[in-house]
């Protein structure tokens, strides 16, 4: 069994929703748990916010790219953006770590895709972009 969506959006917060009720709906099928689902909207949420505020501080006129492919049991979420990228990918996945504490970031993002996700790979280079890639199991 094999599905696969991409698409590609205006970076803008209100779009978040619409990414995680993508995420939703492209797994309604595979009847997942409540916890299980929601786990995969906070993982799509945090990467896709990271990509609209640090990739693109929210401007509209770029582009996020969302990929979802399903695969054996397997989720994988690829989001993409061609912003600002990250000059120390290392460091920026650290705990508590944030370039924006001006603004209420937690800094916890990618600490969160990590916890709900069995794999996260993020590739950046500064004034390029970045791309996260998590996988999930689905039970
Ligand atoms: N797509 C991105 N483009 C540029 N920088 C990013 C991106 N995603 C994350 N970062 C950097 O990594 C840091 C940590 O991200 P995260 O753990 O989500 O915390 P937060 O978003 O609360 O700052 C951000 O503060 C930012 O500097
Ligand atoms: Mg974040």
């Amino acid at each position: 069994m094999k599905n696969y969506l991409e698409m590609k959006f205006s970076a803008t917060l209100k779009n978040v929703s619409f990414a995680r009720g993508t995420v939703a709906c492209f797994l309604l099928e595979q009847d997942l748990s409540l916890n299980l689902i929601n786990e995969i909207k906070t993982i799509v949420s945090e990467a896709v916010t990271n990509a609209v505020v640090h990739g693109y501080a929210e401007n509209p006129g770029e582009l996020v790219m969302m990929e979802l492919l399903l695969e054996n049991n397997r989720l994988t979420i690829t989001v993409r953006d061609d912003g600002a990228g990250i000059p120390d990918v290392k460091k920026a996945r650290e705990p508590l770590y944030t370039t924006r504490e001006d603004e209420d970031r937690a800094g916890l993002g990618f600490t969160i895709m990590e916890i709900f996700s069995d794999s996260v790979e993020v590739m950046s280079e500064p004034g390029k972009g970045t791309t996260v890639i998590c996988t999930k199991m689905l039970g």
